[in-house]
């Protein structure tokens, strides 16, 4: 059986530290291992309409996350790069493993039940059955593996268990997807309540370092990073969550482990600390944001990296898409 990634982020807003090192810096890592036959990532639009947004922003963000992925050093010619509603199957899949997911194990994902409360407008279908969408896209490219971040691990769970369910309904046809999260850097926290991970969607500006900030902007924020009074640069999670995530933040920027930076700044103060960590993650970041203004204004190569990666995942999709309709008694001339 062949062994594809499959991973998307949602094009819902500013992209943050946490994005980046809890996935992208990983797609990229995995996509130079080259251990995969095909790897997709896409632009997760379908997911970013489930709740409410402002259509002429979203139009916006899916452009902005196509360069923001070049950028980051995602390479068209190793990875497929596509919009996930140019690939229509997303859809109809979705509406497929919808017929074999039930109401009460959807009600009881995290996510949903978080989002749920933030709506103002009320709360979508799509917003629920969100996870099965997310199911779809794994499985329609019969994902051997799925790249996230932690907070994506029950969702993952979800879609093993949707497979499973298929297969064992249908017969065999998909994979049980794993999981590829990395040790460090899997949830990186919010700056101002670091019990709490980063989200794009935090209300409070301070609370996230999004990729777009400032050199400025960056440092003060992590000046301002909510620590403790212990004094003690030290990972501990639970009583030091503060310390422990610019400890993560800092391993994933300068590539050393928490280990060598606890020795690093033994007896250091704070103050010093937290610049050492601003500056590493100034190194990662603004080099990104050159390339990614350059990319923002070559709007013809980008609409090619997609359109070429729209064709080829269709391809794909398409031939698991029939196989699967096949199984489930619909295909009438196959
Ligand atoms: P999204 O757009 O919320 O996040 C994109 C990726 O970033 C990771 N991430 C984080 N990692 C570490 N620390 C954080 N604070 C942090 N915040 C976000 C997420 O885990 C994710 O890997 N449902 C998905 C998008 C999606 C998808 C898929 C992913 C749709 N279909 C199929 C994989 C496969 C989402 O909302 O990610």
């Amino acid at each position: 059986m062949s062994k594809n990634f499959v991973t998307g982020i949602q094009p819902s807003g500013r992209l943050t530290l946490g994005n980046y090192l809890g996935a992208i810096r990983n797609f990229v890592k995995l996509q130079e291992e080259k251990d995969y036959d095909e790897f997709f990532v896409f632009i997760a639009d379908l997911h970013a309409i489930t709740v409410s947004y402002n259509p002429s922003d979203l139009r916006q963000n899916i452009k902005k996350l196509a360069a923001l992925y070049l950028a980051c050093g995602l390479d068209p010619s190793k990875v497929t790069l596509f919009v996930q509603s140019e690939v229509h199957e997303h859809a109809e899949i979705g509406y497929l493993l919808q017929t074999i997911s039930y109401i009460g194990e959807l009600e009881r994902m995290t996510q949903y039940k978080d989002k749920k409360v933030k709506q103002v407008e009320g709360v979508s279908s799509a917003l629920l059955t969100y996870p099965v969408l997310m199911a779809g896209d794994i499985l329609l490219y019969n994902a051997y593996a799925v790249p996230v971040g932690l907070d994506q691990k029950q969702h993952l769970e979800l879609a093993r268990t949707i497979s499973e369910r298929f297969n064992n309904k249908f017969g065999d046809l998909f994979n049980i997807p794993i999981p590829l999260i990395q040790k460090t850097g899997a949830k990186i926290m919010s700056l101002q309540d670091p019990t709490k991970k980063m989200s794009k969607s935090d209300p409070l500006e301070k609370a996230s370092i999004y990729l777009d900030d400032s050199e400025d902007v960056i440092r003060k924020k992590i000046a301002s990073a909510v620590t403790d009074s212990d004094g003690i640069i030290k990972y501990d999670e639970k009583n030091k969550p503060g310390i422990s995530n610019l400890l993560a933040i800092m391993a994933c920027c300068s590539g050393k482990s928490i280990q060598t930076l606890e020795n690093e700044f033994k007896g250091a103060g704070y103050g010093e600390f937290k610049k050492a960590v601003a500056n590493s993650v100034v190194e990662v970041i603004i080099p990104i944001q050159k390339k990614y203004e350059e990319l923002l204004k070559n709007q013809d190569y980008l609409n090619k990296v997609l359109d070429d990666g729209a064709i080829k995942a269709s391809y794909f999709a398409k031939k698991q898409l029939s196989k699967m309709k096949r199984k489930m008694g619909l295909e009438r001339k196959k």
